[in-house]
């Protein structure tokens, strides 16, 4: 299973790169607005930024809705460094162009996708990844994780080479239950990533190891001292 972050916030993506577990990055215009990033050669220059930090998979999304645009602007994009992968939304020529990168070799993410119908074109039209969003259904109470499955059910069906990246993640059961799933990726905020180091008996167990080994060590050093 693949980790990416869900951020365009360059400390948090050193911060979960340095953990060692990091294998990409997703990021859409809200994320960067969010980070204050805006006109194109700031947008390009922190995409290329985020690409000098991990080592793969840089899903950067385009801002065009009709075919020629985002085939313009997702070859600008796919420029930027080769770790880039061209997110695009899940409409009809966000299809058409999807096929056309596919048979040019340049990586694709179709976004924003709620359906199984939905699933199944971007699977057909040569997507590399399909971001399904899980909290956007579960907020208007449909099972996004059910969804999840639906997809892991229908790819497996027919081999489809899509890899499915479970997206809008919201806490740490979403990304085990991926992973039961058979997910082949998630992306997660920074605080769902370190959030599943955290464990209660974790954090008593080591306190008791730590306290024992200070006693002892006390205790030889004291015999130490005498002797
Ligand atoms: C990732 O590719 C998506 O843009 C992101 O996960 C959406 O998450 P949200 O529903 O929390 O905004």
């Amino acid at each position: 299973m693949k980790f990416f972050i869900d951020t365009a916030n360059l400390n948090e993506i050193k911060e979960a790169y340095d953990l060692g577990v990091l294998d990409g990055v997703t990021t859409n215009p809200s994320l960067m607005a969010k980070e204050g990033i805006a006109g194109k050669e700031k947008v390009m220059a922190h995409y290329k930024a985020i690409c000098n930090i991990v080592d793969n998979n840089v899903s950067a999304e385009v801002i065009a809705t009709d075919f020629e645009g985002i085939i313009k602007e997702g070859k600008e994009l796919a420029k930027i460094d080769d770790k880039i992968v061209v997110k695009v939304p899940m409409i009809k020529d966000g299809i058409k162009a999807i096929k056309k990168f596919s048979s040019e070799g340049i990586r694709t993410n179709c976004t924003l996708v709620f359906s199984p119908g939905q699933a199944i074109l971007a699977a057909k039209a040569g997507a590399s990844y399909l971001s399904p969003f899980i909290g956007r259904l579960d907020d208007i109470s449909q099972d996004g994780l059910e969804f999840i499955a639906q997809v892991r059910l229908i790819y497996d069906n027919y081999g489809f080479g899509t890899e499915i990246l479970a997206a809008s993640i919201r806490h740490s059961m979403h990304v085990i239950k991926c992973a039961e799933i058979g997910a082949d990726v998630v992306t997660c905020p920074l605080s769902v990533i370190t959030a599943l180091l955290n464990h209660p008996l974790t954090d008593s167990g080591l306190a008791k190891f730590l306290a024992d080994h200070k006693k002892l060590t006390r205790k030889n050093s004291r015999f130490k001292i005498r002797n």
